[in-house]
């Protein structure tokens, strides 16, 4: 693993890959890449490379797991043993258990899972290549995966991180900022600025956190406009969604 930058921000406010503060990695979007699943999308953010896949509607089973007025929503992060620098060990751990946990939370307000009362939608994030916001990624790939999938929703979530490195808020760590900077908080939204995830490691003051989530705010409009325009590519053209609207 690289030793910590002596300086992550230079005297122009330029980061070590480039970037300025306020500016998230590159996003690439493929929908409907495997066949076998109902909805799916393959995303790389940066380095990061994630696949998101979701089945469902479907039967549950154990029955007794069943809920009768809504669907059952199960997420499950997982990282490809070949995805980091020292080899992940097969299977779940502490660390994807609860990023499970709180990515599959992060679609609480927008799934309609009144619509499949006993039902259960299943959502499998695989991190393919990993290199820090692997949990953000993987967001913001299953929700045009459950798009994909036919789920209806009240809207998209997105997500990223904001985090603190020589003094300064940045969007969007990239590793060296994740490993060695003082904050990294990952926060997911709704469209309308719900927040549904938010977690932090390290230290920042309620103005920096303040600020940070409006800094987030920013880049998750950028990560809605990349989410649409892979939707409308699959889906329809702005002229039809127009018409759908009147
Ligand atoms: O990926 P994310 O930022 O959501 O989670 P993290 O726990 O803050 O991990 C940051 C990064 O550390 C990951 O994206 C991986 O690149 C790396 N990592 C690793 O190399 N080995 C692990 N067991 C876990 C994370």
């Amino acid at each position: 693993m690289s030793d910590k930058p002596e300086k992550f921000i230079d005297e122009n406010g330029i980061r070590l890959d480039g970037r300025r503060v306020d500016e998230i990695r590159p996003m690439t979007v493929e929908m409907g890449v495997l066949s076998r699943a109902d909805g799916s999308c393959y995303l790389e953010w940066g380095n990061n490379k994630v696949l998101a896949a979701v089945y469902g509607p479907r039967e549950l089973h154990p029955r007794r797991l069943q809920r009768p007025g809504e669907a059952l929503v199960r997420y499950r992060y997982n990282m490809a043993a070949f995805s980091v620098e020292d080899r992940i060990r097969p299977g779940p751990s502490r660390r994807s258990t609860e990023i499970s946990k709180v990515s599959g939370e992060a679609f609480e307000p927008v799934v309609m899972k009144q619509f499949y009362p006993s039902a259960v939608i299943d959502v499998f994030a695989e991190v393919l290549q990993a290199d820090a916001g692997t949990r953000t990624a993987a967001i913001n790939a299953a929700t045009l995966a459950l798009v994909d999938a036919g789920i209806p929703m009240k809207g998209l979530v997105a997500a990223c991180a904001v985090g603190k490195v020589d003094g300064q808020l940045v969007i969007d760590l990239n590793k060296p900022e994740d490993n060695y900077g003082d904050a990294d908080l990952p926060i997911a939204m709704t469209e309308d600025g719900e927040i549904t995830l938010l977690q932090m490691d390290g230290n920042l003051t309620v103005e920096e956190i303040n600020k940070g989530v409006e800094m987030v705010k920013a880049g998750c409009e950028q990560i809605f406009a990349i989410q649409k325009a892979a939707l409308l590519e699959k889906f329809g053209t702005a002229e039809e969604d127009e018409v759908l609207e009147d």
